[in-house]
């Protein structure tokens, strides 16, 4: 389910990270992030969970260090049937059309400064002397994707993350955008209008695994 949705959303999350280097092993998408504690990302959805698994368990990174996104309607099965994979967290992959997104204007003091490239967008609200909110768009002709939308603790719940993804979406010309929401975030963008697809179970190897 949602693979296509979960295609473009991995397509524009590489695009944000700089994780160029991907490809398809049996029906998984093989993301070489290359990161100390990230070597690997095996994203796919769970009706090919076991081929990722299978993947993540044989192939040459250090323990802890292979990551999976795995799309599922119910995390809880998923993360016992992937044991002894450690699963981290549940997110949730959203979308939106960008015009129906809610319009929010950056509060006073604040001040928003936007910096565009074709295919990366970056946003960052400035406040009090300091960086109170960053995020971020990828642009691909497949979609854009949001990341690493982020409001410094001091400055939460003043609605600069409304204002970020507002910058970020008037700035986007795409008409669809994709994202992974955190348990935190997912609040904020369905007050913004997004909708969720499904949600998407993080796990990794175990530390504990054998090498
Ligand atoms: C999620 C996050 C970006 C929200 O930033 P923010 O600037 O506080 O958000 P806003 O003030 O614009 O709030 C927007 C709306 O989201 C919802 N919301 C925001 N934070 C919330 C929270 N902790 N719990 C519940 N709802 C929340 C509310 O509906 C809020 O509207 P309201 O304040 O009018 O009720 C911020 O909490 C954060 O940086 N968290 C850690 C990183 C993270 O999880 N980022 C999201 C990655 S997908």
């Amino acid at each position: 389910m949602h693979e296509e949705a979960l295609t473009r959303w991995q397509r524009g999350w590489s695009a944000s990270r700089g994780w160029t280097d991907y490809q398809q092993v049996d029906d998984v998408t093989v993301v070489r992030v290359g990161e100390p504690e990230r070597r690997v990302e095996y994203v796919t959805t769970e009706a090919n969970a076991r081929a990722a698994a299978h993947l993540a368990l044989t192939d040459c990174h250090p323990p802890g260090t292979s990551w999976l996104a795995i799309t599922t309607d119910n995390p809880a099965r998923l993360a016992a049937n992937l044991k002894p994979l450690e699963a981290l967290r549940t997110e949730w992959l959203m979308t939106i059309s960008l015009a129906d997104q809610a319009s929010y204007p950056v509060p006073a003091p604040y001040s928003l400064e936007i910096s565009v490239t074709p295919s990366i967008i970056d946003a960052q609200i400035c406040g009090y002397g300091e960086i109170a909110a960053t995020g971020r768009m990828a642009v691909l002709h497949t979609g854009a994707v949001a990341d690493l939308i982020t409001t410094a603790p001091a400055h939460r719940h003043r609605g600069l993350a409304k204002a970020l993804m507002t910058a970020l979406a008037q700035s986007t010309p795409t008409p669809t955008a994709y994202l992974s929401a955190s348990p935190q975030g997912r609040p904020l963008y369905e007050s913004l209008g997004w909708t969720t697809l499904t949600p998407l179970l993080i796990a990794r190897t175990s530390v504990a695994s054998p090498l």
